[in-house]
């Protein structure tokens, strides 16, 4: 009886304890139109229902509270989507700019509260407060020009700000955390953010390691050795959960070292990386679309340029065996393989962690390169120089379609609702 609840228990949580779904900006690919309900219910719809898959692809990752395009702080539009086709969200706060731009994050949360209730409250699996901020910050994103980022000390107070505004409302439950790079997460001068979160989200390109042997052939092992690093990294803390955030190889655009963006390139990924995970952890994959309007290069959409539930390549995960689960193994063992070349190369393993693992210690690279090294590092051109306006309005093409990782457009993109907001407050 007592070991049948237990069983009930566990097969409940196996079930429903885990998020498996995409990351969704506030903006469309071109940096400028924002993303309206009608949008999100499509792509939360396309989501649902791609072909091939069963796990369900049934969660939204935003990176900011507020509707793009907004100037009155309304919340996103996500909501009422996700409500309607029964997504759940981990929610994102934009915490990189002025007080008034994260004070602005905070009231678009509660209005959403106060606006949805209980609907909205349940579909939420967390918050994170912030996105790469840590990343943008250290002196590998600013030799990178990847933009403004805020120190872990900002993140904590950011924070706690967060968690003293839902604590008596329907989201106090909810875990609380911060999302960046694992370069970030690996940097000891980073482990009091850790301390301050409930969860860890973590965001990692092979394909951008471009310091390192980084072709589709060690993409497993890469992803696997940022992966491990930074729960080390986090264990050493505490025990908490590390989510993958960000993750995806793309389908079409420029070579970053041995990374070359192909359809089979982007399958050989999602069969080794993702489709092991799916179902089994909280992971949200970069990304659904990102074709539309505009192609960015590199592309990372698993589907076209309109919200069909047909992928761009097979979804089915038919040619992973239930033993690629126990990842860790198989990891180590192409880890090694790869390594001769990788760790001399640059060194996520060898490296000194504290120092981020695919630092520019070590190698040679531009900036450029480096920026593109951990993945979702904006090269916010317009933002390089610290000017929040530029970022947010006509540069935000240039993000999209321009010299970095456009990958990034992701997270500039969820930013540029919040900035457009901060310049209105001005
Ligand atoms: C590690 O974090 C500290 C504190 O944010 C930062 O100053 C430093 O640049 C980071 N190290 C690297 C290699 O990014
Ligand atoms: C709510 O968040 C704001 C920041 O936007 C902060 O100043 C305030 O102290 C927070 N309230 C609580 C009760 O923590
Ligand atoms: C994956 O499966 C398809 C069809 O089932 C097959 O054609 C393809 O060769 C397989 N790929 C790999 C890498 O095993
Ligand atoms: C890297 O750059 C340093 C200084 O610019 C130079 O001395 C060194 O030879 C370079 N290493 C390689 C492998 O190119
Ligand atoms: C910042 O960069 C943008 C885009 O490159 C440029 O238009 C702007 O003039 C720069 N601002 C300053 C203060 O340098």
């Amino acid at each position: 009886m007592f070991s049948r609840a237990l069983l009930a228990l566990a097969a409940a949580a196996s079930v429903s304890a885990t998020s498996q779904g995409f990351n969704y900006g506030a903006l469309k690919s071109d940096g400028t139109t924002p993303n309206m309900e009608a949008d999100f219910e499509s792509q939360f719809t396309a989501a649902k229902g791609l072909v091939g898959t069963s796990e369900g692809f049934t969660s939204a990752r935003l990176y900011t509270m507020i509707q793009g395009g907004s100037s009155t702080n309304e919340p996103t539009q996500a909501i009422p989507a996700a409500i309607k086709t029964g997504t759940s969200l981990l929610l994102g706060l934009w915490a990189t700019g002025t007080q008034g731009a994260f004070d602005a994050e905070i009231t678009a949360l509660k209005s959403a509260i106060a606006q949805y209730g209980d609907d909205f409250a349940k579909l939420v699996v967390g918050i994170s407060v912030g996105s790469e901020d840590l990343y943008r910050y250290s002196s590998q994103g600013q030799l990178a020009n990847a933009g403004v980022g805020v120190d872990a000390a900002t993140v904590i107070a950011h924070i706690g700000s967060l968690r003293g505004n839902i604590s008596s409302t329907a989201l106090s439950a909810v875990p609380v955390g911060h999302v960046d790079t694992w370069t970030a997460w690996v940097n000891g001068s980073n482990s009091a953010a850790i301390e301050a979160c409930d969860f860890i989200g973590m965001d990692a390109y092979p394909y951008f390691q471009n310091t390192m042997t980084n072709g589709i052939d060690v993409g497993k092992s890469l992803f696997e050795t940022a992966l491990s690093e930074t729960q080390s990294a986090v264990a050493a803390v505490g025990n908490k959960d590390v989510w993958i955030t960000e993750t995806g190889w793309p389908v079409s655009g420029k070579t970053e070292n041995d990374g070359i963006p192909s359809l089979a390139n982007a399958k050989t990924y999602w069969d080794e990386v993702g489709c092991p995970r799916f179902g089994n952890v909280n992971i949200w994959w970069y990304t659904l679309q990102d074709t539309a309007p505009v192609t960015p290069n590199p592309s990372f959409g698993v589907i076209g340029s309109t919200a069909t539930t047909t992928p761009l390549y097979d979804l089915s995960c038919s040619n992973v065996t239930s033993s690629s689960s126990s990842s860790s193994a198989s990891a180590s063992a192409t880890g090694s393989s790869a390594s001769s070349k990788a760790s001399g190369a640059s060194a996520s393993s060898t490296a000194s962690p504290s120092q981020g693992g695919v630092s520019p210690a070590g190698s040679n690279s531009t900036a450029t390169t480096i920026s593109t090294a951990v993945g979702p590092i904006a090269t916010a051109t317009g933002a390089s120089n610290g000017t929040v306006s530029t970022a947010a309005t006509p540069s935000a093409t240039s993000v999209v379609t321009g010299s970095g990782a456009t990958m990034v457009s992701g997270s500039i993109v969820g930013a540029m609702g919040a900035l457009f907001v901060a310049i209105m407050a001005l």
